[in-house]
């Protein structure tokens, strides 16, 4: 029998339980071994529950019970997840995540801690919910060098989108229903001001090269701006407006990432991910370009993804399964303003037009609309930034 203790009874903990208990005869044959849920770690009570004598609020009873072999930590934030998840791979347990805050920001010093005591630090929930992205990306397309990896990761601000494309409602009473069904939180900042995609484009971009992107080095914009007027235009021109995390990686080596709305051609495949879904495409050397779609966000979908690494984290013990994340020497991060774009631009400046080049595609009331020629992102804000409202087109 392997020992776990889930570290945070919300709704991704509650999730892992509920798999856990609901499908034990396949996951124990998958496991190897039977996966008993010893403790759950919550300063709530819950005193109805069917097993409410495995409940603590000291993590302690966790931290120095030997026969604990995996750690579930499901709390979020980094703080005590960080001391916890980091007390945890010291002491020898392998530890399973969700929290992409914690990955984002000590990934390189937990994993080189799992790597030392020879456990794992498992993180295939932190990104893109139940879609399997990091064993991909560290497992099946090992073979591939990756030259890009982008999308829509954050079912947040992909339904308000959605929401605001399919029914012309403005941001602000589409976030009230993601607010009202659960989707957004009351603070909605960490998903409409982009930190959320942020933070998921570092992780897909650090494995994607093997060294760690620091998710403060990533420019990046939420969709709090985006207008009922953009989305009409949007949709006129044959384009959607998403919310995306990119990361292209040149021959050298350097790494352009942003988090932006982006104008999406309706000949994408990423224009038809629609509400919370989320989808990430990624193209490899040798692979070319995949498509990985499913449910971003969500108690049993995040849940399964967590449940999928205690099966593998069981599977291997005592083995540390290598993840290539380095600290880099030097920042290969290319300068965001060197990194090239076509705008989609709205103004009630009548010269801009002429400064900046481009096409006409129409006008309102007030302003006139129009669509840049591809230009350097310092050229486009030196001369616009403050005149107009833009939206930057996906290529
Ligand atoms: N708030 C996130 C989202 C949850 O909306 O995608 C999953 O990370």
């Amino acid at each position: 029998m392997i020992n776990v203790a889930i570290l945070g009874y919300g709704t991704v903990g509650s999730g892992v339980y509920e798999i856990l208990k609901k499908n034990p005869d396949t996951i124990t044959k998958k496991a190897g071994d039977i996966l008993n849920v010893k403790y759950i770690l919550d300063i709530r009570d819950f005193d109805d529950h069917p097993e409410k004598e495995i409940f603590t609020k000291d993590y302690n009873d966790i931290l120095q019970d030997n026969d604990v072999s995996i750690v579930v930590e499901v709390m979020g934030g980094l703080n005590p997840a960080y001391d916890f998840t980091k007390s945890a791979l010291m002491s020898g347990k392998t530890v399973v995540t969700s929290n992409k805050e914690l990955v984002a920001t000590h990934g390189t010093e937990l994993i080189t801690i799992a790597k030392e005591k020879n456990v794992n630090y498992f993180f295939e929930a932190s990104v893109g919910g139940g879609i399997p992205i990091i064993r991909p990306i560290n497992q099946c397309l090992a073979a591939n060098t990756i030259n890009k990896i982008y999308g829509i990761l954050n079912g947040t601000t992909n339904f308000i989108l959605t929401k605001m494309f399919a029914e012309g409602t403005s941001f602000e009473s589409a976030l009230a229903e993601a607010q009202e069904l659960g989707y957004a939180e009351r603070n909605p900042s960490a998903d409409v001001d982009g930190h959320d995609a942020c933070r998921k484009t570092a992780i897909l971009s650090s494995l994607a090269t093997g060294t760690f992107v620091d998710y403060n080095d990533i420019p990046t914009e939420g969709i709090r701006n985006i207008s009922t007027t953009d989305v009409l235009f949007a949709d006129k021109l044959g384009y959607v407006i998403k919310l995306i995390g990119a990361a292209e990686i040149d021959e050298a080596g350097k790494i352009s990432a942003i988090v932006a709305p982006r104008l999406v051609s309706k000949e994408s495949q990423l224009s038809s991910v629609n509400g919370v879904f989320n989808a990430i495409m990624l193209v490899g050397d040798s692979l070319g370009e995949a498509m990985f779609y499913g449910r971003g966000a969500g108690k049993l979908p995040t849940a399964s993804a967590v449940v999928a690494d205690v099966i593998d984290g069981a599977k291997h013990l005592h083995t540390n399964k290598w993840v290539i994340w380095d600290k880099p020497e030097e920042s290969f991060m290319a300068e965001p303003m060197d990194a090239t774009y076509k705008y989609f631009v709205r103004t009630t400046d009548k010269n801009l037009i002429a400064d900046l080049g481009g096409s006409e595609v129409g006008t309102t009331d007030e302003e006139i609309v129009f669509v840049t020629d591809e230009m350097k992102e310092k050229d486009f804000l030196s001369k616009a930034e403050e005149r107009c409202s833009f939206i930057r087109i996906l290529a």
